[in-house]
């Protein structure tokens, strides 16, 4: 993350659920931003809690997502899932690279910035209209 990131309602998907645990991610991204410089024992020993944090907390994200789409019968579940193992397998190679003291700010930077535009502003923008169409039907 070249510097942190603010949430607005732009990045809205349509569901405050799901708008809620995107607030979330962005705060753990800018919390990795946070400690990018810090390269003592602390910022390390920070940085290896923050990547295990954005393991699991998109693993949930992912989880609640998946399921919502699959109740609105989203026609581009597959290919949206198969994103979000990606993702996963990115952040697991991260972790057990920062496992064995080898801690890459700079890719996981790089790969965070990407996956928050390609991933959170035109993958799961593109299951907007499902929300507002049974948001009409109420
Ligand atoms: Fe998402
Ligand atoms: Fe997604």
């Amino acid at each position: 993350m070249p510097q942190k990131m603010t949430w607005h309602s732009g990045y809205s998907v349509g569901n405050a659920g799901l708008d809620e645990q995107h607030k979330q991610l962005l705060a753990l991204c800018n919390k990795a931003a946070d400690c990018m410089e810090d390269d003592s024992a602390r910022g390390r020993e920070q940085f290896h809690v923050i990547l295990n944090d954005l393991c699991i907390y998109a693993e949930q994200h992912f989880r609640t997502e998946e399921v919502l789409l699959g109740q609105h019968h989203y026609a581009g579940l597959t290919g949206h899932k198969a994103e979000h193992e990606d993702y996963q397998a990115k952040l697991v190679g991260f972790l057990y690279s920062a496992s064995f003291g080898i801690i890459d700010k700079e890719g996981l930077r790089r790969y965070l910035s990407d996956w928050w535009i390609h991933h959170i502003l035109e993958s799961d923008m593109q299951y907007r209209p499902l929300f507002a169409r049974a948001h009409a039907a109420q």
